[in-house]
């Protein structure tokens, strides 16, 4: 997780420079019956992606956001923690909601729950690398085996009105992988659309994403696919969309503390950042909706970890940032920051 984390703020140089030009990212399109007023959709993010976030990408511009990863099993045990994660506030949709598991009876029943719970769409987690959920069978470890990952996929379609999607790496290693492969059987297991983030999962988040092996996945099958993977701004999303042919692309660590990067790439051209002022407006409206989320005292460990990606560039001393990742409540930092902001020097 940690290296994950640091690897958020790769990529975050911004260019002002070009100027915008027409771009299909800002197009509409359909995916099982549904439409998207954009091509730019909220990449699914664990520990990240509850309805505060979601809410905010689309208030910033993203046509379609998905949810954090949910377990099949908290769902099938009525985990308190996990239900709450199914929570759907109505001005968010369209919203996709994300589970995972290796179990296709859990997997139909989670389904089911997410479409109970007011969900446009149900996404299977095929890409996660974590050893916990690999060894359990989950997450990436279902490209080892496509007839299996094919019939969780089958029976949540039979379990479910909404469309199904499957979330896909390239495979497990790179030398193991057979991405065209697993998507034709996707495809053909009722798959409504795929979204594929083609690094194999062994390979984490490191080098960069080979978006030649999206391109191959989207020649082979007729359902939209969602390409994931190193979009950081307009130029990367406009370049992923005329390389790969793909319906859309989707935007994971380049959001996180730059909810801005909806507008940028609908734009098709990337600003400067906000002012401190503005970050700091933003956190506070993001921190609201987070507190009702999550409650004050998850909220305020979730918030914690959004103020360096927010305040990353920015003239913030240390000793401000560690206060805010060590005062008591979400309420006090954010006072805290308030306060630093107003503070001539910080203007
Ligand atoms: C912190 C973090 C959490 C993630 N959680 C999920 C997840 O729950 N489900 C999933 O399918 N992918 C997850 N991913 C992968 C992203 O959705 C995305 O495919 C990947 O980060 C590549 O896109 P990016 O370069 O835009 O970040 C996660 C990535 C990060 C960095």
């Amino acid at each position: 997780m940690k290296k994950r984390m640091q690897a958020v703020l790769a990529g975050r140089a911004r260019s002002d420079a070009a100027p915008p030009r027409p771009t299909p990212v800002a197009e509409p399109w359909e995916l099982g019956g549904l439409r998207f007023e954009n091509r730019v959709v909220q990449a699914p993010l664990a520990g990240i992606a509850n309805w505060a976030f979601r809410r905010q990408s689309r208030r910033h511009g993203a046509g379609l956001t998905v949810s954090e990863m949910i377990a099949s099993f908290g769902i099938r045990y009525a985990n308190r923690k996990t239900l709450g994660m199914l929570t759907i506030v109505p001005d968010e949709h369209p919203v996709s909601v994300q589970i995972f598991g290796a179990d296709a009876d859990a997997m139909a029943e989670a389904a089911r729950a997410v479409e109970e719970a007011g969900a446009d769409m149900v996404d299977v987690n095929m890409g996660c690398p974590v050893p916990k959920i690999c060894k359990t069978g989950a997450g990436a470890a279902l490209l080892r085996d496509p007839e299996h990952a094919a019939a969780i996929v089958e029976a949540m379609v039979r379990a479910v009105d909404i469309p199904v999607t499957v979330k896909m790496r390239r495979g497990v290693t790179p030398s193991e992988a057979r991405p065209v492969e697993f998507a034709r059987r996707f495809e053909q297991a009722g798959a409504a659309a795929l979204c594929v983030h083609p690094r194999a999962a062994a390979e984490e988040y490191g080098g960069h994403a080979d978006h030649r092996i999206t391109a191959e996945v989207v020649a082979a099958v007729s359902v939209p696919v969602i390409a994931s993977g190193d979009v950081h701004g307009a130029g990367d999303a406009r370049r992923v969309i005329e390389e790969t042919g793909c319906a859309a692309v989707a935007v994971g660590r380049a959001a996180l503390g730059n909810p801005w990067v909806f507008g940028d790439i609908l734009r098709g051209a990337d600003r400067p950042r906000p002012t401190l002022a503005e970050v700091v407006d933003e956190l506070t409206a993001f921190a609201a909706d987070a507190r009702l989320a999550l409650g004050d005292q998850r909220a305020t460990g979730y918030l914690r970890k959004f103020y360096p990606w927010y305040l990353a560039g920015y003239p913030v001393p240390a000793p401000e940032l560690s206060a805010l990742l060590t005062l008591p409540t979400a309420e006090a930092a954010l006072a805290r920051l308030r306060e630093f902001a107003a503070a001539p020097a910080a203007a």
